[in-house]
């Protein structure tokens, strides 16, 4: 059986886990605005303002910290004033990215706005760096954030909206190596510094500027943006130039490196699932690399370290548009997920924010909408079972027994991960099992603090192909479980968690 000893000082602290790497991504592609956030007033959906009722509602249970938008590809092609004022009157464009579909702009800036107030979420905004023009991204900021006379807050306002908003995020382009102008990493790091410096901070709004950063493990690409932030003399703010406060990277987990062919999201074979597991894993060496590349610049780690497209990619569903990118979620797709928080947990003192892609009816998602109905994915599960990790002090884990390894063909991979953080007077303890046919013991020594086991769930399921969907909603939710317990022995309190085949769970401590 798979085990896993370690010992925590729960009056150790370690990173703090930021609620921001709990965050989302919705951008203009397939069904992802329209239809799984905007249905419209008229809509026999219910809705608030055009946004639909029920998804909000979802996202809020998880406490959605931010959300980023409107791409992703499409962000480097869209131009934000043709998204604002009367709809009837919003030209038109075509999204080349996604299903070549016509967007005619309904969902734009103030409708996004809109729904981050509904979520409680930050706006996460990505302007255009590929095909956009410095001006019309400095406008953009002004035209969110300023107050009084200025040109952009009087046409807000002629808009309908008098007071600026507060917008915390600012994304400078999104993969400009590729979809965002096929840039060079010397190239790009010379248009962030030009474009940054005209994001300004208007009245009190504070933009953390996040730099479009590499493509997985390209880490010259990180050390270029680096060198650069050195020269201007660190992630500045000044009159004179703003500069950026983060860089980006994106990490997608396929089971296969042919784009024709990424496998299907609910039929795979244990082959698939072992190479998927391999594959997802890589998360833990690419987060580590940009963090050792950044120290090298920036050792206070002043400058953040953003994941902001996670998530597994895999062919679409049989019948549906290949450019809306529309996949159904199984059990394998929440351990993926299960296993990325616990890398970024670990990471936490330099990634400052994560962002799933994406969280309606696009790739890895929260929610899929079929009509009026509603179906919640076995990843929105983790997400919500994790939740207490957010903004919780994190306890690092010494293991002392190490955990399997599972072996095949395609390489090996840890079989058992385990975050233990604490807020509050609790704790919380989640374990994923990536062992497809095994249980797991988890034996941890809790020291420092007195604790009880308050309550333990398990999210599992006949097989790691197990899913959701509208005829049977709840084929894999939580469950209250009762393999957690609490032994006492002369050297002191341990938790003992037995955990199913291919399963994640979480345990609940009251502190003392
Ligand atoms: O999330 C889908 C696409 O993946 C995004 O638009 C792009 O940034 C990435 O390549």
């Amino acid at each position: 059986m798979t085990t896993l000893n370690g010992v925590v000082d729960l009056d150790v602290a370690g990173a703090t886990i930021s609620r921001h790497l709990y965050g989302h991504f919705a951008e203009h592609l397939g069904r992802c605005i329209y239809e799984g956030f905007w249905v419209g007033e008229d809509s026999d959906i219910q809705n608030s303002d055009g946004i639909r009722d029920d998804v909000v509602q979802a996202l809020k249970d998880i406490s959605i910290p931010n959300l980023r938008w409107p791409g992703g590809c499409f962000a480097d092609e869209y131009h934000w004033m043709n998204g604002v004022g009367p709809r009837e009157e919003r030209p038109s464009m075509v999204n080349t990215h996604w299903g070549d579909v016509v967007e005619d702009n309904s969902f734009g800036t103030h409708e996004f706005m809109r729904l981050c107030e509904l979520l409680g979420a930050d706006p996460y905004v990505s302007g255009n760096v590929g095909s956009g023009t410095v001006a019309e991204m400095s406008d953009w900021v002004e035209y969110l954030t300023r107050s009084g006379d200025a040109p952009m807050s009087r046409l807000r306002r002629e808009h309908g909206r008098s007071e600026p908003w507060t917008v915390p995020f600012w994304g400078i382009g999104n993969e400009s190596w590729g979809c965002g102008g096929n840039m060079t990493a010397e190239q790009y790091t010379q248009l962030a510094a030009q474009f940054a410096t005209y994001c300004r901070d208007h009245d009190g709004n504070r933009l953390y500027r996040i730099a479009a950063g590499p493509n997985r493990d390209d880490y010259h690409w990180t050390e270029t943006l680096m060198k650069s932030i050195s020269t201007l003399g660190g992630p500045a703010r000044s009159p004179k130039h703003n500069g950026w406060q983060a860089l980006s990277f994106h990490y997608y987990t396929h089971s296969s490196d042919d784009w024709d062919h990424k496998g299907s999201a609910t039929e795979f074979s244990a082959a698939d699932y072992h190479e998927t597991m391999v594959r997802a894993w890589r998360i833990d060496e690419i987060v580590r690399g940009h963090a050792r590349v950044m120290d090298a610049y920036d050792p206070e780690a002043a400058v953040g370290l953003v994941c902001d497209e996670w998530g597994t990619w895999w062919d679409v569903e049989p019948g549906t548009n290949p450019g809306f990118l529309f996949q159904q979620n199984t059990l394998r797709d929440a351990l993926v997920a299960g296993l990325h928080f616990d890398v970024f947990h670990e990471n936490a003192r330099r990634l400052v924010m994560a962002n799933i892609a994406q969280t309606v009816n696009v790739l890895q998602a929260m929610v899929l909408t079929d009509g009026a109905r509603m179906v919640l994915t076995p990843t929105y599960h983790v997400f919500a079972m994790n939740a207490g990790h957010q903004d919780a002090t994190s306890h690092p884990v010494q293991v002392t027994a190490a955990d399997a390894t599972h072996e095949g063909e395609a390489g090996s991979y840890r079989t058992l991960t385990t975050t233990v953080s604490s807020r509050d007077g609790s704790a919380l303890v989640s374990l994923t099992n990536l062992d497809v046919d095994g249980p797991a013991a988890v034996r941890l020594d809790l020291r420092g603090r007195g604790w009880d086991v308050s309550r333990a769930r398990v999210l599992a399921g006949a097989s790691v192909q197990a899913h959701n969907t509208a005829d049977a909603p709840d084929a894999v939710a939580p469950a209250d479980f009762d393999g957690a317990r609490k032994e006492t022995g002369r050297e002191g309190d341990t938790l003992v968690v037995e955990l199913p085949p291919h399963s994640f769970a979480t345990v609940e401590l009251t502190l003392s």
